[in-house]
């Protein structure tokens, strides 16, 4: 071989940094769109991770493989069926407090942008949340009315009756700090194109004390936060039913050079995804190496298929390979993170972990 000027081998170095760079980030976006993201996310503002996906997440990441994949497909909170769980933040206009004379204490327009929700997805639960900031004034009683719009309105013109469509009417007192509203119904029909025109939040203080001022019937609502949207939906390609365990004979000496699972556990601070990625910061994804060496022993998991092929390598080995050291069996983990819109998700991927290895 002719020597390699230092020129010539630095060149060397920059090629393959960049045709791996390339192959880096054509496997970052297969896997960011496995993940249903059309690019890496970039959180500006993201809202806080509300404490029940923090719940879930910790359920089902201490669950043992075998009943992570039973699980799936399961959401044991609010017993529906679902792999993904999404959080909208709220995204209408600014809370208008009405002039003195109106009865209404508060008027607001919820908007939630439900783009991210992929149209193969089946939507199994919808509650919005509607968050107070304290609870401090226990004694009066207001009265809430939430409603479907219908139309487009226009600021300051009084609402027609076509124009929405009432789904709760309730009264209550500001003893707990949120309120919650099954919406199932009306994200189902949001899902058509042009039909999510949002929602109309009102409350007004009930019976008030005639000789009290509106702006003091009020006051209490004055700590109006956040309205937020929960859904839960399925992804069914996505839900195998849990394959039957075989039974094997334990290993008992394995040479370094066998196929078996090796252990590897990925970072995301190493690939640059922390800052979207907000659970978990890495995991023990495992890969598999080794040989499959003839005769295949029992212990190497081997198809009949591959015991055939290794003693046909036997025989001829430059004209058959020996069958590929494989993982056979794959684990789910749960994830949560940020995603294009800073929705906050948490959702259950399958095949992430690599529990067994096999000559296949
Ligand atoms: C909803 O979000 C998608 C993706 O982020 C965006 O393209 C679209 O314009 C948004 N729609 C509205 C009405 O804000
Ligand atoms: C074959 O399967 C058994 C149990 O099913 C497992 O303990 C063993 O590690 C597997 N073999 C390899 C090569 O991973």
């Amino acid at each position: 071989m002719p020597p390699v000027s230092a020129k010539q081998g630095w060149l060397a170095i920059v090629l393959v940094a960049v045709v791996s760079g390339s192959l880096i980030k054509q496997q970052e976006s297969l896997f960011l769109r496995m993940l249903g993201l059309s690019s890496r996310p970039n959180p500006v503002s993201p809202a806080p991770v509300p404490s029940v996906l923090w719940k879930i997440y910790k359920q089902v990441a201490s669950l043992p493989p075998e009943k992570r994949r039973m699980d799936l497909c399961h959401v044991e909170e609010f017993q529906v069926p679902g792999n993904i769980i999404r959080l909208f933040p709220d995204q209408g206009r600014a809370v208008d407090h009405p002039e003195l004379r109106s009865p209404l204490c508060l008027d607001k327009r919820l908007y939630f942008n439900l783009s991210a929700i992929g149209a193969e997805e089946q939507v199994t639960f919808a509650q919005l949340e509607v968050r107070f900031s304290h609870n401090s004034y226990h004694g009066r009683v207001f009265e809430l009315r939430l409603y479907r719009a219908l139309r487009v309105s226009l600021r300051g013109v009084p609402a027609s009756p076509e124009s929405r469509q009432l789904l709760v009417e309730r009264s209550f007192r500001l003893l707990h700090r949120s309120l919650t509203f099954d919406l199932l119904e009306a994200v189902r029909e949001w899902r058509s194109p042009g039909r999510n025109l949002g929602l109309i939040l009102e409350i007004a203080a009930a019976d008030p004390a005639p000789l009290q001022l509106p702006s003091d019937r009020c006051l209490a609502l004055r700590s109006f936060l956040y309205a937020s949207l929960l859904t839960v939906s399925l992804q069914p390609g996505q839900c195998r039913a849990p394959r039957r365990r075989r039974d094997v004979a334990p290993l008992l000496v394995t040479p370094s050079s066998i196929c078996r699972r090796r252990r590897l556990y990925i970072d995301f601070r190493d690939v640059g995804w922390q800052n979207w990625i907000i659970a978990p910061q890495g995991y023990l994804a495992n890969y598999c190496q080794g040989e499959c060496p003839y005769p295949l022993a029992e212990m190497l998991n081997g198809t009949n298929h591959a015991i055939l092929q290794t003693l046909v390598h036997s025989l001829e080995p430059n004209k058959t390979p020996q069958p590929c050291c494989v993982p056979i069996r794959l684990s789910p983990i749960s994830m949560l993170y940020y995603d294009n819109s800073d929705n906050v998700v948490l959702r259950h991927y399958e095949d992430m972990v690599v529990d067994e290895c096999g000559c296949r």
